[in-house]
């Protein structure tokens, strides 16, 4: 039978089409039970499957084994000349994909093709744009007898890449996604990466992620590919998704440090109208308006450093960002001014009280610039203005 005759076979005989992509280096071993295997579960799942093989010259022969389940399976393979990473092996495999829902998987049957009808569901309902074989959820495992370095390897893998996702399980290989939401980032995946599921997360941005329970095995035959270069990759991947969500340390430094500026700045100008030019303001609001004009001195020297020094690349609509960091500023200066009263209340000298509440404030400050003021979003508006 062949797989177009499948689809109509199939119960409920849908129109899905599915493409599976599976990378291989010296798998050849695998590759018969994964293809039966595979099959018989597009088959459960009712679609119309094919799997995408991404082969980098494998000296085992994995090639000519590939070929030959090629005539018995709706099976295609991308031959690469030599070893590249695992990102791009799924990018290629993307292009070669006919699918209107795209799938990665391991060739090793770490990933059990059983799972695959409980992954394709919510995504043939239209219920999910994305669905993750994950070990992190309610009915998830992993084979335990990984040797403990590699589980603390994969523990820290994955506390690395947290603050990018709120998967469970960011580190998978094995996941589907629509054609529809891959195109929307597609052009941006990094290749040089090694895992493509966090650059999708990141890059296409889904929004009904469906994480499926799936119980990791331990691969059979052949051996892990795990090494100093796929972790390499790894770190040089996270650190390209980390610059492209802008919190860098280089970042971090250099705000702190326009926060220290901004901060002497204030204290300088609220210590001269405070102690040097009392008469200018009644004796009973003085440090309260002192302490709002330094502000404002402060906040204008601050945010003009940072756009031009923190966050050079993420300049928008100057005014509007200039009102956003003053809108910002001030929630911190409210934070400021009710420690300062609280401080000076309770019998504090009102210099301490002042930088106690100025650091205070520039803590809030920082988070609600990085994430609004200065965010991606606005540095693509103000591009798109000066055209
Ligand atoms: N084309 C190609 N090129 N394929 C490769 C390469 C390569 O350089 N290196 C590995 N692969 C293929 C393997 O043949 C296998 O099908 C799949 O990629 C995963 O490789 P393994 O070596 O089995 O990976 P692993 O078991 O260490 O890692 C798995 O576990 C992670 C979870 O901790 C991978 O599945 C990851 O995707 C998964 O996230
Ligand atoms: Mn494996």
């Amino acid at each position: 039978m062949t797989s177009d005759e499948l689809s109509y076979d199939a119960e409920g005989s849908t129109e899905m089409k599915v493409s599976l992509i599976v990378p291989t280096f010296n798998e050849r071993e695998n590759l018969e039970e994964l293809a039966s295997r595979v099959f018989a579960a597009f088959n459960v799942a009712g679609v119309r499957g094919e799997i995408v093989l991404v082969d980098d010259s494998s000296p085992d022969g994995t090639y000519s084994k590939a070929e030959e389940l090629s005539k018995q399976y709706e099976i295609k393979i991308i031959s690469r000349p030599a070893r590249l990473s695992l990102s791009s092996a799924a990018i290629d495999g993307f292009r070669a994909a006919t699918g209107d829902i795209v799938g990665v998987m391991d060739a090793d049957l770490s990933h059990r093709p059983e799972s695959i009808p409980d992954l394709l569901a919510p995504l043939i309902d239209g219920e999910s744009e994305m669905t993750i074989g994950s070990r992190h959820v309610d009915g998830g495992s992993i084979d335990s007898s990984w040797p403990i370095s590699r589980k603390i390897i994969s523990r820290v893998a994955a506390m690395i890449a947290k603050p990018l996702t709120n998967i469970r399980d960011p580190m998978s290989g094995y996941f589907f996604v629509t054609r529809e939401v891959l195109r929307r980032g597609e052009d941006k995946l990094n290749p040089a990466g090694q895992k493509i599921l966090l650059d999708i997360l990141v890059n296409c941005r889904p929004e009904k992620i469906t994480e499926v329970p799936i119980t990791f095995a331990e691969r059979r035959m052949g051996k892990s590919k795990m090494s100093l270069k796929t972790i390499l990759r790894y770190s040089l991947q996270i650190w390209n998704l980390y610059n492209r969500s802008g919190a860098t340390p280089a970042r971090y430094v250099k705000f702190m440090i326009v926060g220290a500026i901004g901060t002497a700045i204030n204290l300088i100008v609220f210590w001269l109208l405070t102690g040097y030019l009392p008469e200018l303001f009644f004796e009973h609001d003085r440090f309260l308006i002192a302490s709002f004009i330094a502000f404002m001195v402060a906040v204008t020297n601050n945010f003009l450093l940072n756009s031009y020094w923190a966050f050079p690349d993420r300049r928008g609509i100057i005014h509007i960002q200039y009102g956003q960091f003053v809108i910002a500023s001030l929630g911190g200066l409210a934070i400021n001014e009710v420690m300062l009263k609280l401080m000076i209340d309770a019998g504090f000298h009102h210099m301490l009280s002042q930088f106690i509440g100025i650091l205070m404030g520039s803590s809030f400050n920082f988070i609600v610039n990085l994430k609004w003021t200065f965010s991606l979003r606005a540095s693509l508006r103000g591009r798109n203005a000066r055209g």
